[in-house]
């Protein structure tokens, strides 16, 4: 039985151990120690590499794996090595610190994973070349965003990772979640990471979490019941010498200064070409990309100003570098330039999510004969209130979080009172109406603005506000162009329900539900009850036609309205933990759609 080293002292490059057995198999020699650093392949984890140098020969460890109780050196040897010498071993220390990161960030994945989704149920874990964890369950492909922010947090707080001894009675008292067919008599090492629950675990880790570098989390797969977290961490060890958050600004800064007058110095060097200048200034190995990396260890209160600083020095680096670059290459008739290679295609781009909404939405209701209509988004207080029954000072404004434009000019205007950036597109109501032209089948796709920021609102978002208006219109009509709407927008299992509420505008009103697209209204755990609200309708309040100069008596309709956003997220089932996102332009975001 081989004494495993590793599993007390993931540090350990070197040791000192005896040869119990020394075989030649077909093409190796195979060799066990009576204890060792190799970590043998398993876990998910590769297995380590290195010498083992004895007094007549000396061994290469291609690989190594566990057999039974012993760990067998699989190793091409020259000379001799026989049982009972004593030999000097050594561990290919970058290949097994990379493996050792790699390993331990996939514990911090799947802890983050773990906060995001409780209900996961791990798998397995592949920590080699192209690293995942596997669960039982699933995740929604953009919640990549989240579990890579909570995984880097582990990271930046630099929490401590220690491994412990202990029976299979205490593992189950103190794990979240113990994996079956662990051996009874034997004790098992654990894992814990500073502040979580112990993990069963016998690979090599780091000691602190900041040793293990930035995270990616590179594809979230689901296939069947299961879903795949990829990740991937950077492949040279992170510069661990600077502590977290530890610079200030001036000390940065000092860096940054430091680069700027290397950069002179490397800049003046004739012996370097265009291209190895680029590569000594802005490549990857270059001061100024190790500074870029470091900002993150800048004071949170100086980092703004040092970044501005980091860009200055940067932007003139590149400057001076194209300027010796042109005077270089005009001198130089030895550079060549291959007329005949195949240009670089541009990256090509797509509409907005939201803007591929809006089309989809009008085609849709062009279908049924309503035309798209475009009103203000900045409107007088008349269209977007008081119009609509909702006179200066009734409480039922207070739903709609309102932004104001303050002008003196407009004080005096008595019927039209002030402007407002539309909050909904009901301003669209009496507008529409006043082109006197019966009947009516408008859809109002416009911005609203509302007083509003957090995980589920924006204070910018869009609405589709539809009107028909005739004569003898019922809550018939209305129940079929919905129906006929999500039928055509979101799918024909798709369904709506009424519920009476309460609007102004509006009498009977109700807010419109249609069923989940996952559990189709049976209750899932994306919506509880099995129905999403989609918005507000009714039928249109008889002052409010007034208002717009239409007799009562003679025409009626109804109204609705609601937002593209949700209804967006409703078609395809994204589920946004911050809806934010939309609107943040980030790339990798709206690259998926
Ligand atoms: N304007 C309402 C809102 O923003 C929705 C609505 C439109 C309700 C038309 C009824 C009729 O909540």
């Amino acid at each position: 039985m081989t004494e495993l080293i590793y599993l007390s002292d993931s540090y350990r490059q070197n040791d000192r151990a005896k040869i119990v057995s020394s075989e030649r198999s077909e093409k190796d020699t195979l060799i066990v120690l009576d204890q060792t650093i190799f970590y043998p392949q398993g876990g998910g984890q590769p297995s380590d590499k290195g010498e083992i140098v004895g007094p007549n020969g000396k061994a290469k460890v291609k690989h190594v794996r566990m057999q039974g109780d012993d760990v067998v050196h699989e190793c091409i040897l020259e000379g001799e090595l026989k049982a009972g010498d004593h030999v000097d071993c050594a561990i290919d220390w970058d290949w097994r610190y990379r493996n050792m990161r790699r390993h331990s960030a996939g514990h911090i994945v799947h802890e983050a994973a773990m906060i995001v989704s409780p209900l996961l149920i791990p798998v397995k874990g592949e920590h080699g070349s192209n690293p995942y964890i596997e669960y039982k369950g699933s995740l929604p492909i953009d919640s990549k965003y989240v579990i890579e922010k909570k995984a880097n947090e582990i990271v930046e707080k630099n929490l401590a990772l220690t491994t412990e001894f202990v029976s299979l009675e205490e593992l189950q008292k103190r794990a979240s979640y113990v994996p079956q067919h662990l051996p009874k008599n034997k004790p098992l090492r654990i894992l814990i990471i500073e502040g979580f629950h112990p993990i069963p675990d016998g690979g090599t880790q780091v000691s602190k979490t900041s040793e293990v570098g930035p995270i990616t989390i590179s594809k979230i797969e689901n296939e069947d019941d299961k879903v795949r977290i990829y990740y991937a961490i950077e492949e040279t060890q992170p510069s661990v010498s600077i502590p977290q958050e530890s610079l200030s600004g001036a000390q940065y800064v000092g860096f940054v200064l430091e680069a700027q007058q290397n950069a002179k110095k490397i800049l003046e060097d004739t012996s370097l070409g265009v291209e190895d200048l680029r590569i000594a200034l802005l490549g990857s190995k270059s001061e100024l990309a190790s500074l870029t990396k470091q900002i993150r260890n800048v004071i949170a209160s100086d980092r703004q100003q040092a970044g501005t600083v980091l860009n200055q020095v940067k932007r003139s680096i590149e400057k001076q570098l194209n300027e010796v670059s042109s005077v270089k290459r005009q001198a130089s008739s030895e550079e060549f330039f291959d007329m005949t290679a195949p240009g670089i295609p541009p990256p090509m781009g797509h509409l907005h999510i939201v803007t591929q909404a809006i089309t989809e939405i009008t085609r849709i209701f062009e279908k049924i004969g309503f035309t798209r209509v475009r009103h203000p988004e900045v409107d007088w207080d008349w269209y977007a209130f008081e119009s609509l029954n909702m006179p200066p000072n009734h409480p039922a404004r207070d739903e709609w979080e309102t932004f104001f434009v303050e002008s003196s000019k407009l004080e005096n205007n008595k019927r039209f009172q002030s402007i407002v950036l539309t909050p909904h597109t009901s301003n669209g109501q009496v507008r529409e109406m006043e082109k006197s032209k019966l009947p009516i089948r408008m859809i109002n796709i416009a911005k609203c603005y509302r007083r509003q920021s957090d995980v589920s609102h924006v204070p910018m978002f869009h609405q589709f506000e539809g009107m028909y208006i005739d004569k003898g219109v019922s809550i018939g009509n209305l129940t079929g162009v919905f129906d006929f709407f999500v039928k055509n927008y979101h799918g024909i299992d798709r369904k709506i329900r009424l519920r009476p509420f309460h609007f102004q505008f509006t009498e009977p009103s109700f807010e419109v539900d249609i069923n989940c697209g996952i559990c189709l209204g049976k209750g899932c755990r994306l919506c509880k009850e099995g129905w999403l609200e989609l918005g507000g309708a009714g039928m249109i309040h008889p002052v409010v036609l007034k208002n717009g100069g239409i007799n009562p008596q003679d025409y009626n309709g109804f109204a609705f309205g609601w937002g593209v956003e949700r209804a967006y997220m409703m078609k395809s089932g994204t589920k946004l933990d911050d809806i934010r996102l939309i609107y943040s332009n980030d790339i990798r975001f709206l690259q998926q759609f």
